[in-house]
C-alpha cells in the first residue's frame, strides 16, 4: 500500500542532511526544529498555532483536556475511524457517543449526530475520513445551533480544503497525525494540534510536557507527548513534497474513478471540488469484499480494510453510547469497504494493474 523504499533519491539526501543537522545541534527534544516546523505547519493550515506532540491520538486527548472537556462530558464522533479517535476521548476522561455515517461518503451523518446530542454533549469530533472534507458550513452551523464545539480529527486529511479553508481550521482545534503512512508522515510517531485559540494552544503546550509551565513548575497533571527535533526536521523536509505528493494521489484517484467500471464495485461520492479530497485512502465498496480482496491479492495487488470493525464492535467498546436508531450504515460499510493502493510512488503501470484486476473481478 506504501513503498517508502522507492521515494525520490533527492528526498533521501535532504532527509539525511536534516538528520545530520539535528545530530550536530546536540539538542533533541522541543527545540528550534520543532519551533520551525510548528510555525510552518500553522501557516499552511492558515492558523496561528501548531503544537507539536507525540502522535495524532495525543493531539486529540490534549486538545480535549486543554478545552476542559473530561469527566461527565460527552463527545460525539464516528464509529468508522481509527480506534485512536475514540480512545483519545476516553483517555481525556470524557464519554464518546457514536453517530452513524452517510453511506455515500462514510463521513458522519448530521441527522444521526443531532439525534445523539443531549445535555452532556460538549463537542462533535469530525473525522475527515480517507482525506475528505465536506459540508463544513453545515457542521459549523449545527454546532453553533446547539452551543457545542466543533473539533476535527485531521489525521487523514493533510491540507484538504473546503472553500479554500484547510482541514483543522473550522473547529476549536484540529488534530493531525504524522504517522509514517499519513500524507505528511514522519519517520516515526509524531502529531500536532492546530488552533488559533491562544489559551487553548498555550494550555496544550503545557499539557504535552507533564503540565510544566516553567521549568520544573507544574501547574497541572499533563502527559509526556513531545515532538522530537529529528521528526520535526524530517517533517519540514517532507512538507516541501506534500503538494506534489497530494497532486499525484489526486491523479491516481482520477484514473480509478474514470476507469473502474465493474458494476459489482461501487465508488464513494466524488469530492465537490478537487481541493476537498487528498486521497489518503482510495476506498471501494463491494458486497463480496473478501472475495474481491482475495482476487486482487492473486493479481499481485495489496489491499487493506479501513475499518473491518466499527468502534462499537470492538471488544472494550461494547457498552459505548450510540445513536438510539443504531449504526447500520457504519456496520454495512465495515463489511463492504476495501482500500486499494493509492500512494505517490505508484507507477502508471501499477495503477493500470489495480484497475484491470478490479474490472476483471466476476
Ligand atoms: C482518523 C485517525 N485518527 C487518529 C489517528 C491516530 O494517530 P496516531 O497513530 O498518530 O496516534 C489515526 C491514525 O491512524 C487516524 O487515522
Amino acid at each position: 500500500m506504501n513503498d517508502f523504499r522507492v521515494e525520490p533519491e533527492d528526498l533521501r539526501v535532504a532527509e539525511l542532511a536534516a538528520l545530520d543537522r539535528v545530530l550536530r545541534s546536540g539538542w533533541y527534544v522541543l527545540g528550534n526544529e520543532v519551533k520551525a516546523f510548528e510555525a510552518a505547519w500553522a501557516e499552511r493550515c492558515g492558523l496561528t498555532y501548531a503544537v507539536g506532540v507525540g502522535n495524532g491520538m495525543d493531539a486529540i486527548e490534549i486538545g480535549l483536556r486543554a478545552m476542559g472537556i473530561g469527566k461527565g462530558d460527552e463527545v460525539i464522533t464516528t464509529p468508522m475511524t481509527a480506534f485512536a479517535t475514540v480512545l483519545a476521548i476516553i483517555r481525556a476522561g470524557a464519554s464518546p457517543v457514536l453517530a452513524d455515517i452517510d453511506p455515500d461518503t462514510a463521513l458522519l451523518d448530521p441527522v444521526s449526530v443531532e439525534r445523539c446530542i443531549g445535555p452532556r454533549t460538549k463537542a462533535v469530533l469530525l473525522v475527515h475520513l480517507y482525506g475528505q472534507v465536506r459540508e463544513m458550513e453545515h457542521w459549523t452551523a449545527l454546532c453553533e445551533k446547539h452551543g457545542i464545539a466543533l473539533l476535527e480529527d485531521c489525521a487523514q486529511s493533510h491540507l484538504a480544503r473546503w472553500n479554500g479553508k484547510v482541514a483543522g481550521s473550522f473547529g476549536r482545534f484540529g488534530a493531525y497525525s504524522f504517522y509514517p503512512t499519513k500524507n505528511l508522515g514522519a519517520l516515526g510517531d509524531a502529531g500536532a494540534l492546530v488552533s488559533s485559540d491562544d489559551e487553548l494552544a498555550q494550555r496544550a503546550a503545557v499539557l504535552r510536557n507533564y503540565g510544566q509551565s516553567v521549568r520544573y513548575h507544574h501547574t497541572e497533571l499533563g502527559l509526556n507527548s513531545r515532538l522530537d527535533e529529528l521528526q520535526a526536521a524530517l517533517l519540514m523536509v517532507r512538507l516541501e513534497r506534500l503538494d506534489s505528493f497530494t497532486e499525484r494521489r489526486r491523479q491516481i484517484a482520477k484514473m480509478y474513478s474514470e476507469r473502474i467500471t465493474n458494476p459489482r464495485v461501487r465508488l464513494l461520492a466524488e469530492p465537490i471540488q478537487a481541493e476537498n479530497h487528498v486521497y489518503h485512502l482510495f476506498v471501494v465498496i463491494c458486497d463480496e469484499r473478501d472475495q474481491l480482496g482475495q482476487h486482487l491479492k492473486f493479481a499481485g495487488v495489496e489491499t487493506y480494510v479501513h475499518y473491518p470493525l466499527p468502534v462499537h464492535s470492538q471488544e472494550p467498546c461494547k457498552e459505548i453510547h450510540c445513536d438510539p436508531n443504531g449504526l447500520a450504515m457504519a456496520e454495512s460499510h465495515a463489511a463492504k469497504c476495501l482500500s486499494v493502493p493509492c500512494h505517490p510512488q505508484m507507477s502508471d503501470m501499477h495503477i493500470a494493474t489495480v484497475i484491470d484486476a478490479i474490472n476483471a473481478f466476476k
